[in-house]
This record gives structure tokens, C-alpha cells and sequence, in this order.
């Protein structure tokens, strides 16, 4: 670890906290100093690692592992931690899918995705001519889905080995007696003060008078008031009681439909974790509600025959053919893929070899597909989100993506409560090929209805080698960039042989059918571009895709870690 974050502790802190009530992690000469840390961007670790969005969440992770608890302790600390110091995305007020492989063999898929109010209905956000109206299931009250979080945490912890008040200690102490933000947090604070303003009823911690620099310290006694009903109360801590009643009081202020039935009735699933042969390596995914899973095994499978080895690293030749995979899967997406509890999913169809092969039968290598001319497939039967990579030293895997949607969620801070709601309602489709924030658009698969999980993009993925041994645990952020990012980073390591840092870090690219055209980072060949163009490609330069964390299990078992460049994330194990 760091000797940042081991260091010592400031007066300041040593003035405010009284021993008893810290963890025995954060505090007066204790391990982690909320004040002075730095970024690990990559490291390699002989027994157990997490890589995540922020430095203290993924040093507070490792630790738990290291005070004997294993990779879902991890995982639980973790996202609480991120919650308080990731407010743009880690959450309490939002939803997650985990997939885990638990040492003993056995697969994992925790489904702990918001769901819609029981008020919910499919023109919800339809004016009375019919147009949509956006903005409502993007921003404040009514854009909200039930929180799944929590569920999800304690669903978690039951694989765990650690009490769960000593997994929430850490988060508490943070939110109670604050920690340093960092010069980009600074910064995306400052970017959505007028819209947390706009949103919220009440003042929040999040919104100062003056502009928020790196150095100051944010303090969330709200939120660390909330988090120790979770820690006394368990699970209804949050979903009934003082809670449940202040998020139910902040929607009626505002017009939002969640009750405290919804809250009270919010249920965890526990699904069937995608699994697929990749060349003799085995790739573990989620399943629906999340389209990521089932996309990635797509892809994976349009490549297997094809020799994109040799093509070699983003040249023209495999980032065609892999444009021209993604288009075709993501029409998919938008006509066949929902909540599995509302809608026949068809994952044997969409998955099996002969339908594969027929959809990329009309791939030509010389020229771009229109989107036009690509539909669905037939068949007979229909920024701001973060991610962690854990493994422990026991060999249990976990990847979990986690989200309040966009970056702060829906902007709606619950007063007295002092955490974010998401904005995970505008996942649905509002209106048949009306695109969500993302550019996605939909139909009947993924229309509104009550108690129904919107679809989502997060791809928490594992891959296992040859022997089923432990090999990547990847996933990333980035709305509906998520799959092809994943997918990029699989090819990166399983074809192109990088390691896990240029695995994460090389500039990446993305299709999604609609709209038509390929979407590349800063750093994409400009040669590789033109080539593109001349074969029909409209290409567009975007911003920053994704914040990738990868493990990469190395033939001595070595852990080799790497946390994406593109943000503060970083890297902690031992
Ligand atoms: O579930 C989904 O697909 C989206 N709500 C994810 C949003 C996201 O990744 C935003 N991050 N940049």
C-alpha cells in the first residue's frame, strides 16, 4: 500500500473523532488517512486486490481482505465507501448488478437494479401530444427508480465473513468526519451545482457557497446519520423507518411517485449468471436486466472464427469487423432485450452459434453496413456509473458495476437524508425509438410498467482459462459505451496479449447501430479513421470512454491490477 495512505493522520482529524467511535481502519493512528492519498494506477499483488473509482474505497476494500474477510466483505465496504466519496456514482440512492465466482466453482449473478414505482406507467413521460419529455425521467423526482443498493449490499454480505457493521464503519467515518476531495471531483461538484440546486428541496453538502477546489473537505453528516440506521437497523434501515419515510417526504415535495410500499417491497434477485466458451477460455457475464452480458457473448462469438490476431491491434481490419459486430448486436438490444420478469427475453436464440453466424452473413469487409439496412435479427420466439474489480486471496472473483445513471443521478438530493437518487428511469424507453441519454432507443421489450426493471447496459464480467482457474475480472462505466468497452478489453487481452494496464488504457472505440457512426477517443489512429471513412464509416471524437478496472491473473497467480487513467481510480491489495 501507498505511503500516502498509510501515513499519519492530521490534527484536525485527531481533534474531531473520538476513538470509540471510528473503525478500526480510518482515524487517529489508524491505517488510511482520509486526507493525504494518492492514486496506484497499476500494481501487481500476490494475493488479493481492488480496483475501483477512488483511491480510499479501494485501500479501505483491501483491507477488510487483509483483516481477514474475503472478496464480498470487499465488495460491500467498497461500494459503501464509494458512496460517500464517488457521490457522482457510487450510490445508496441507485442499483448495481454483482457477478462473482466464489472459490468453491459456483457462479453468481446478484440483480440489485432499480425498479419502476408501483405508480409507475408506460406513457408516464408522454406530454398530452404525445412527445416525450425527457428531461422528467432524467432529472429530479420523477426520474427515480427504486433503490436496489442496499438490498444488494446485504444480499452481498452473506457470502461475506465480516460483520456488516464493520464493513459500514469506514463509510460512516468518512461521511461524519469528511475526507479531501480531489481536484476532478472538485471540479464535477461544481459542474452540477445549479442542477443539484434546481433538484433538491433542501440544501445539501454537496452545494457550498463558494466553488469547491481540491483540498477541501467534505463533510456528509446527513448521510452518516442514514448510514448508521443501515448499520443499527440492518436492510430496514433504509427501507423502512426514518429513511424510507424521508426519501417518500423529499418525492412528495418534489412530484415523485416512489412510496414506502415500493421501498418496503423492493426485492434483490438472484439470476442465473451468463456463462460461454471463448476459445476454450470460459466468459462469466450478467444476465438480463442487463443487455451487457449477452452482448459481450454475441461479440465474442462474431469473432471466435474470424482471425483477429492477425488483423492486429486497431487497424483498419478488426476495427471494421468489430464496428460490424456491434451494430448488429445492439440492434438486438433494442428490440429484443428488458427485465426477463416482464418480457421473453430469447438468450437461447440470441446466443446460439447457428444465429450468430447468420447475423454477420451479410458482413462485408470492404465497405460499412448502413444501420438502415440492419434490423434486428429474426427469430421465432423478443456518466455516471463506477466499477469494481475484486479478488481475494482465497480466489473468490466479484466485478460489479453500480450506477445512479447519470453523473449525480437525477440531481435530487433527500433532505435530511443526504444522499442522491438516481435517474435510472429514463433506462426504460419512454417512447418507442425515442433515445435515452445514451442514444438508445427501444420498443415493447423495455416499456415502462410497475415493479419493472429498467434495461441496462453495466457488464460486471469474470473470464476463467482453459482450466477454469481465475483469469480477468473486468467491467467499466459508460452507459451504453459499457459492452464495447468490455469487449475491447477482452480482445485486448485474450487476442492482442497486453497486459492488464494497456488492456485499460489504450483509446478505445464504439458502435451502436443507432446512431450510425463509429465513436472514437482522443488517441484513435488518425491513418485507421481515414481508411474508415473511405469505406463509408461517418466517424465522430468523443470524450473519454468508460473507467475500465482490470485484474489480470498471471500464470504464477500473481494478481496484475490496473485502474483506468481516465479518472482518480486506482488500484490496492496486498
Ligand atoms: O444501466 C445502464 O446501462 C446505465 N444506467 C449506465 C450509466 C452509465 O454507465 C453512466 N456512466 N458513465
Amino acid at each position: 500500500m501507498k505511503r500516502t495512505i498509510v501515513s499519519s493522520i492530521l490534527l484536525l482529524w485527531q481533534l474531531n473523532c473520538t476513538a470509540q467511535s471510528l473503525s478500526p481502519i480510518i482515524g487517529a493512528n489508524k491505517i488510511i488517512d482520509p486526507y493525504h492519498y494518492t492514486s496506484v494506477k497499476s500494481q501487481t499483488f500476490d494475493k488479493a486486490s481492488v480496483a475501483c473509482a477512488h483511491p480510499l474505497a479501494s485501500a479501505i476494500g483491501a483491507e477488510m481482505m487483509k483483516q481477514g474477510g474475503n472478496a464480498f466483505d470487499a465488495a460491500v465496504a467498497t461500494q459503501l465507501v464509494l458512496a460517500v466519496v464517488y457521490s457522482n456514482a457510487g450510490n445508496i440512492g441507485g442499483g448495481g448488478f454483482l457477478v462473482a465466482r466464489k472459490s468453491d466453482g459456483k457462479s453468481i449473478a446478484l440483480d440489485y437494479r432499480e425498479t419502476a414505482p408501483a405508480k409507475a406507467s408506460r406513457d408516464m413521460y408522454l406530454d398530452k401530444n404525445g412527445n416525450a419529455q425527457t428531461l422528467l425521467s432524467q432529472f429530479g423526482h420523477q426520474a427515480s427508480g427504486v433503490p436496489g443498493t442496499i438490498a444488494g449490499l446485504f444480499a452481498t454480505a452473506a457470502y461475506g465473513k465480516l460483520p456488516f457493521k464493520t464493513l459500514i464503519q469506514p463509510a460512516i467515518d468518512l461521511a461524519e468526519y469528511g475526507y479531501t476531495i480531489t481536484e476532478r471531483e472538485a471540479a464535477a461538484l461544481n459542474s452540477v451545482r445549479e442542477s443539484l440546486i434546481k433538484n433538491s428541496t433542501a440544501p445539501s453538502a454537496f452545494v457550498k457557497e463558494n466553488k469547491w477546489k481540491a483540498g477541501d473537505t467534505l463533510i456528509q453528516k446527513d448521510m452518516a446519520e442514514t448510514l448508521k440506521r443501515i448499520r443499527d437497523n440492518g436492510q430496514k434501515g433504509f427501507y423502512e423507518g426514518k429513511t424510507a419515510q424521508l426519501i417518500v417526504d423529499e418525492m412528495k415535495k418534489g412530484g415523485g411517485i416512489i412510496s414506502l410500499e415500493d421501498l418496503k417491497n423492493y426485492q434483490v434477485k438472484s439470476r442465473t449468471a451468463l456463462e460461454f466458451k471463448y476459445k476454450g477460455n470460459t466468459i462469466i457475464g450478467m444476465p438480463p436486466p442487463s443487455s451487457g452480458g449477452l452482448i459481450v457473448w454475441q461479440l465474442m462469438k462474431m469473432m471466435e472464427q474470424r482471425p483477429l490476431a492477425n488483423y492486429g491491434f486497431q487497424t483498419t481490419k478488426s476495427v471494421q469487423l468489430m464496428v460490424e459486430a456491434e451494430r448488429r448486436s445492439y440492434a438486438d438490444r433494442a428490440e429484443f432485450m428488458g427485465d426477463p420478469d416482464f418480457w421473453k427475453v430469447p438468450v437461447k436464440t440470441l446466443t446460439s452459434d447457428a444465429y450468430i453466424k447468420n447475423r454477420m452473413s451479410d458482413y462485408d469487409s470492404n465497405k460499412a453496413t448502413p444501420s438502415k439496412e440492419i434490423k434486428a435479427g429474426v427469430i421465432k420466439e423478443s456518466e455516471e456509473t463506477t466499477h469494481i474489480s475484486i479478488i481475494d486471496q482465497y480466489g473468490n472473483m466479484i466485478s460489479i458495476t453500480t450506477t445512479l445513471n447519470n453523473s449525480y443521478g437525477s440531481r435530487t438530493v433527500v433532505a435530511g437524508a443526504g444522499f442522491i437518487m438516481n435517474d435510472e428511469m429514463d433506462d426504460f424507453s419512454v417512447k418507442p425509438g425515442v433515445a435515452n441519454m445514451y442514444g438508445a432507443i427501444g420498443g415493447e421489450a423495455n416499456a415502462i410498467a410497475p415493479g419493472k426493471r429498467m434495461l441496462s447496459s453495466m457488464t460486471p464480467t469474470l473470464v476463467l482459462d482453459k482450466k477454469k482457474k481465475p483469469l480477468i475480472v473486468a467491467g467499466t462505466p459508460g452507459g451504453t459505451t459499457i459492452p464495447t468497452s468490455v469487449f475491447q478489453t477482452l480482445v485486448n487481452i485474450l487476442e492482442f496479449d497486453m497486459n492488464a494496464t494497456d488492456a485499460v488504457n489504450k483509446p478505445k472505440f464504439h458502435h451502436q447501430w443507432m446512431p450510425d457512426e463509429v465513436m472514437t477517443e482522443k488517441g484513435f489512429s488518425e491513418d485507421v479513421k481515414k481508411q474508415l471513412l473511405a469505406m463509408g464509416y461517418k466517424i465522430s471524437e468523443r470524450g473519454a470512454i468508460g473507467r475500465t478496472e482490470v485484474i489480470k491473473i498471471l500464470a504464477d497467480g500473481k494478481r496484475e491490477v490496473a485502474a483506468d487513467k481516465r479518472g482518480d481510480d486506482s488500484v490496492s491489495g496486498f
